[in-house]
């Protein structure tokens, strides 16, 4: 393969910026919209890593903003025998350094509960049914449940099939209230273990019911994307093969694999962070104005944009998707070990941990242009946004003048670390001379903005106690990006020249040479 040297992550360098300082953001009507009905909220898997680190500090900080319900009780599970007094002390810890103010903390503690859980012991089941009706009188939680899967993949199916044996995914009968199901990415492994496990769940849960997690679309500057292109009249014309010459989307983290070894061995990137995240940014940047704001309507122009997706020939797979692994490389000016010398990982493996994907969308809006996913871990930056670059002024009356090519405009929407809005453009160059400059735009997301921020893991549980299913994926999506992915995934998987396809870069790099090529 013929390796350029030059990234075009770093090609573009703007000269100027100009701070859009002019906005007034409203301070008000945009917080809690109301307080949810009451319930109590059931995370199985209480003992976990996702638990002490995102799902009780946002659940306590939520209580600190009025985002919780009037009343409510907490219900952690798990395999280990606890006591609540000793599980409310294991989770004070937890949200000690990830809060200012804890003074409320003794109240909110006295909502919070321990049931230990086996996983497939219907008698356990009874019992936090027992509970759980129990709380329904003394925090008058009205029958309304919902239950977070905080668990390894491969108990979604036998827990899902349990709570609904013991009776708790019954809803509006028979006294209970609505009950709902929470369930963490990856949802299955490929297209057939999406569609298995969904069937296990919705003999017990309806669709309604099930809200399948992309903490992706929880973010900000993630949902602003539609905002901005369907609250504006300027951009939508322009947004289309006519104007657009490409656009990409870049999520690159310095982190490594960390502890996640057992797991990122079974997925690697493209499950990782392709099947669900990289889907979604593109389906927000590609996808139809639905008629209305609404769950179903936004839902199902993300499905669609899916169903546009072109399959991957075989053929054009290495010229469509370069995959690599990280090698051993500086990071922060620290040493940081290759990818198969992480604890938990095969010294052989041959599992990805960046791709760079060309992907077509096949409709009158997109056809012809290329959305460029790249995706990796331990490379130089923590990144996100999405790049749109228009193309060049189909005529240059400044050509004979200026003897130079005229930069096409490009906009930015900054998702990480800069949550912010660029635009690029030319403008004269103050002087006697007729000469062009690239100037930017750029508004900050935060900018003017005093109200409590919550983060994806606060506004999941919010929408989820609302039951507002808008930023969840729906079946229909994840099976259709799956149908996308999984024969990507067993051509890589099974071809001879895996280890070939496979390149090496180093930690903190800008990934493997061979991907620049992909643009
Ligand atoms: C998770 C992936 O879904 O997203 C992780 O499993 C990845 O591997 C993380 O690190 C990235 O999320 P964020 O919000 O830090 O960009």
């Amino acid at each position: 393969m013929n390796e350029k040297t030059t990234n075009p992550t770093v090609l573009f360098q703007p000269t100027v910026r100009i701070r859009a300082d002019d906005m007034e953001i409203p301070s008000d009507d945009c917080g809690i919209p109301k307080r949810s009905e009451p319930c109590a909220i059931v995370i199985a898997g209480a003992t976990g890593d996702l638990t002490a680190r995102k799902l009780m500090p946002a659940l306590f900080n939520l209580y600190q903003n009025d985002g919780l319900p009037e009343t409510f009780a907490i219900v952690g599970c798990g395999r280990t025998e606890l006591s609540h007094q000793r599980f409310r002390k294991k989770m004070e810890a937890a949200v000690v350094g990830k809060t200012k103010d804890r003074s409320d903390w003794k109240d909110f503690a006295k909502a919070v509960y321990y049931v230990p859980l086996e996983y497939d012991d219907s008698g356990s089941y009874q019992q936090l049914a027992e509970l759980l009706q129990d709380l329904d009188n003394r925090h008058h939680t009205d029958g309304n449940r919902m239950f977070y899967l905080a668990l390894p993949p491969s108990l979604y199916k036998t827990v899902a099939e349990m709570l609904g044996r013991a009776g708790l995914g019954q809803e509006f009968s028979e006294g209970n209230g609505w009950a709902r199901l929470v369930v963490e990415k990856p949802f299955g492994h490929d297209l057939d273990s999406a569609i298995e496990l969904d069937r296990g769940i919705q003999r017990h849960f309806k669709e309604h019911q099930v809200f399948r997690i992309d903490h992706y679309l929880a973010k900000e500057t993630v949902q602003n994307v539609l905002m901005f292109r369907f609250a504006n009249t300027i951009f939508e014309p322009v947004w289309n093969r006519r104007y657009i010459k490409s656009i990409e989307v870049t999520a690159t983290e310095t982190l490594g694999v960390e502890h996640r070894a057992g797991y990122y061995e079974q997925s690697g990137v493209l499950r990782d962070m392709f099947q669900n995240h990289m889907m979604q940014l593109l389906a927000l940047t590609a996808m139809e104005p639905p008629s209305r704001f609404e769950a179903d309507r936004v839902r199902d122009e993300r499905v669609k944009l899916f169903r546009s997706l072109r399959p991957f020939s075989v053929q054009d797979l290495r010229e469509l998707l370069v995959l690599g692994q990280y090698d051993q490389g500086t990071v922060d000016k620290t040493p940081v070990p290759g990818y198969r010398e992480e604890p938990g990982v095969d010294p052989a493996s041959l599992t990805p941990t960046y791709a760079r994907m060309k992907v077509f969308v096949d409709n009158w809006r997109w056809q012809g242009v290329p959305f460029i996913l790249t995706s990796g871990k331990r490379l130089a930056e923590k990144l996100t946004r999405i790049a749109i670059q228009f193309r060049e002024v189909p005529h240059s009356m400044f050509r004979q003048v200026l003897g130079q090519t005229i930069n096409p405009n490009r906009l930015t929407l900054g998702i990480y670390p800069e949550e912010r809005i660029s635009l690029t453009f030319q403008t004269k160059t103050p002087g006697p001379r007729v000469c062009l400059r690239n100037v930017t735009m750029d508004f900050f997301y935060h900018q003017k903005e005093t109200g409590p921020m919550f983060d994806a893991y606060e506004k999941v549980l919010l929408d989820c106690m609302s039951g507002d299913q808008m930023l969840f994926w729906h079946q229909n999506a994840v099976e259709q990006c799956w149908s996308f992915l999984t024969p990507i995934l067993s051509e890589c998987e099974a071809c001879n020249d895996r280890t070939q396809m496979l390149h090496t870069y180093p930690a903190g790099s800008q990934g493997p040479a061979a991907a620049w090529n992909l643009v």
